[in-house]
């Protein structure tokens, strides 16, 4: 007898960062629908539902073809029972009705608009909507005091909605460059995030610096935040005429997440981006190449194998074993991958 092959099981290993797993995602529907309920879960406060969710999508975004029958899903990792029956629903109904009414419903929406004010989370917002507000005009009517990040947050609204580009990304890693460059001349750039895995667009752009000797990239971020924003104001009239896009401001917040703005000469229209700088030792170079590239679950993952399967912990700055008491040393995402018993995944098979 053959064996139909729609209901050969798929199979993958159970972490995330055993997996390889590119941009290509022949499951997309059942992987929308499970991080809207992951988004749902985070947004309302709960972290344990919402990482199920998005490791349960993480599983289907690495199967090789797309699902069509619950049989093939068995004995597949983080896929639990209310997951399940999302994946069940859509495939038996094209639809699941969870999804669909999460969705919809107001709280969803105004928890959506409002953390997407850069400088929101999901605490202030539940708060506003306790008191009624549910949108951008109605917070803009009520009065509530917003910090200096909010401010610009909700000033900026639909340009920080409005996907990065590559190309753009692309521009801004040159000025922040050339802005490195003037403040500490050996320094180094690189681009992490999402655009180091491939992605042609991205909420934010990501950039990790660093210095070939150690110490030197102490005092680094806020000369170069400062070197950017007198240069603006220098040559504010004359901007157009210069560059092809350029930092109009930018507002260093919590030392490295920020937002600038910068004009498009192209179109000549402003255009507010978020950027988020991270400056790091050389000696922890590698731990935060890893750490900022991402994807998010990625690193979770990553961080959940160091823990239970080596007893060691992994952060962004280091990796330290726990039995043995000490930190371990590497110079490149390579060596942290060996130490850590895991084959090497390069940064686009990393979109878990
Ligand atoms: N990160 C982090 N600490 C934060 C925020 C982000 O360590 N407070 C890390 C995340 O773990 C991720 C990387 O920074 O690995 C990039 O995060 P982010 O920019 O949010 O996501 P991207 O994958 O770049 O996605 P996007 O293209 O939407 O920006
Ligand atoms: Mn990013
Ligand atoms: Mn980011
Ligand atoms: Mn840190």
């Amino acid at each position: 007898l053959m064996n139909d092959s729609e209901v050969t099981p798929f199979s993958v290993p159970g972490y995330a960062c055993q997996r390889r797993c590119t941009l290509e995602n022949h499951n997309a529907v059942l992987t929308d629908a499970l991080s809207l309920l992951a988004e749902n879960a985070e947004l309302s406060d709960e972290d344990g539902r919402g990482v199920a969710f998005r490791r349960a999508a993480a599983v289907l975004k690495a199967l090789p073809s797309a699902v069509t029958n619950m049989s093939q899903l068995t004995g597949l990792p983080c896929l639990g029972g209310h997951s399940l029956r999302v994946i069940k629903d859509i495939l038996e109904n094209g639809t699941s009705s969870e999804v669909e009414s999460t969705k919809e419903s107001e709280r969803f929406k105004a928890l959506k608009v409002l953390t997407g004010i850069f400088g929101v989370g999901s605490k202030t917002a539940d708060r506003w909507i306790r008191e009624g507000i549910h949108n951008l005009q109605q917070l803009r009517d009520s009065g509530q005091t917003l910090n200096r990040a909010q401010q610009a947050g909700l000033e900026h609204y639909d340009d920080i909605k409005q996907p990065v580009s590559l190309a753009e990304a692309e521009a801004i890693r040159g000025i922040v460059g050339r802005a490195v460059a003037s403040v500490s001349p050996e320094a180094q750039i690189v681009l992490t995030g999402g655009f180091r895995r491939g992605k042609l667009t991205g909420h934010d752009v990501d950039f990790l610096i660093t210095h070939p000797e150690e110490g030197s990239e102490v005092g680094l971020m806020p000369k170069l935040v400062s070197w950017l924003e007198s240069r603006v104001s220098c040559h504010l009239q004359n901007v157009l005429l210069i560059c092809d896009v350029i930092f109009l401001l930018m507002f260093a917040l919590f030392c490295r997440f920020s937002l600038c703005c910068f004009i498009d000469k192209q179109t000549r229209r402003w255009r507010a981006v978020r950027v988020d700088l991270v400056v790091s030792p050389i000696s922890q170079f590698a731990f935060a190449l890893l750490g900022w590239t991402g994807s998010k679950l990625f690193e979770r993952e990553l961080r959940r194998w160091a823990g239970h399967e080596k007893g060691m912990s992994l952060s962004s700055h280091a990796l330290y074993d726990n039995k043995q008491g000490r930190y371990i040393r590497a110079s490149s995402e390579e060596e942290i991958f060996a130490h850590l018993g895991l084959e090497f995944i390069p940064p686009n098979e990393r979109n878990a």
